[in-house]
């Protein structure tokens, strides 16, 4: 019988499928120092961005036929030297694009009206302190009408896209998207309308978006996309979101950058040392957070579910028995 670990757990769409094609499913979390002993007792491992399945790992699993990522990043994961010892590895790249979309949108609506800040500051507050947040906070702007750039314009930016025009938003991409920006007006029985978004130089971006998303890939090692050079390139006042990885925007130059008001606010999904976050991250008052929940929607984990067992059965040449 064929024996799959899900140890960052599986939607029970993917769970279920593997069931019945006869496959045995174990989701319970098994830490990294238990990891290779247990994983002799498995066939496949799928993991999200918690489990990190390094070269001494795959080492010591030779009875490991398959890795499934499900999710996007494939970070945590050495696919080359995993896919040099003959193991399949397989993500989920567009089942999440929607989900992390809309997680950006949240926090740029989050950061223009204050709702992050109100959120922690309102509990218990008197009629004077209540009068003073409304004050504080009644600074807000519309999201109509202000730039947002897009560093990275894959299937996230190019979803985020869609969503920011649909906002009434000028969109800036770094790079041209592949493929035309789809406005999907399906749900509003209308034809879908499609944008070929003309690129813009990272100058232009930085310098003339009231919004920076960060919509890339992003490996350890990697220099951030926005450093201490790029951040003095920004508008004063730019709103920053970072929902890719940790790293990708430099948390030093970050927080010099809020504190002297060159940005206004950041929006944080990811953090360097996950899932460690430091406390001046953590604490700091213009800063929204999140912790790493850009897929975590019921949708995308089914879809991500389905999709992942769909590779399991197809690897393993097995088929769904209908009971
Ligand atoms: C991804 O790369 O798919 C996202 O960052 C989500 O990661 P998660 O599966 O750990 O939530």
């Amino acid at each position: 019988m064929i024996r799959v670990l899900a140890n960052d757990g599986m939607h029970a769409s993917g769970v279920d499928l593997l069931k019945k094609a006869g496959i045995e499913v174990q989701t319970q979390h098994i830490e990294a120092a238990a990891l290779p002993g247990e994983l002799q007792n498995f066939d496949a491992l799928v993991v999200r961005s918690a489990t990190k399945v390094r070269g001494p790992l795959i080492d010591a699993c030779p009875n490991l036929r398959f890795i499934g990522r499900g999710g996007v990043g494939m970070d945590n994961i050495d696919v080359d030297y995993a896919q040099n010892k003959g193991i399949a590895v397989y993500n989920t790249p567009d089942s999440s694009t929607q989900s992390v979309a809309e997680l950006v949108m949240g926090h740029m609506y989050s950061m223009a009206r204050f709702l992050y800040a109100a959120n922690r500051n309102m509990p218990g507050a008197d009629a004077a302190k209540f009068n003073a947040l409304k004050k504080e906070y009644g600074k807000g702007m519309e999201l109509r009408g202000r730039t947002l750039g897009i560093i990275g314009c894959g299937r996230i930016g190019q979803a985020l896209a869609a969503l920011a025009i649909g906002a009434g938003m000028k969109v800036l991409p770094n790079r041209r998207p592949n493929n035309p920006i789809v406005l999907d007006l399906f749900i509003n029985g209308l034809d879908p309308i499609h944008i070929d978004l003309p690129a813009v130089e990272m100058d232009e971006l930085l310098g003339q978006s009231d919004f920076i998303s960060l919509n890339l890939s992003f490996n350890e090692g990697d220099p951030p996309a926005l450093g201490p050079e790029e951040l003095k390139l920004v508008r004063k006042g730019v709103c920053i979101v970072n929902a890719a990885r940790g790293g990708a925007v430099s948390e030093a130059a970050l927080l010099e950058a809020l504190d002297s008001g060159q940005v206004a606010h950041a929006a944080l999904d990811v953090f360097e040392g996950e899932p460690s976050a430091s406390a001046e991250i953590l604490n700091h008052p213009r800063i929204s957070l999140s912790p790493h929940i850009g897929a975590a929607t019921a949708e995308a984990q089914a879809r991500i579910g389905t999709e992942m067992a769909g590779y399991i059965l197809q690897h393993f040449g097995l088929e769904v028995h209908s009971n």
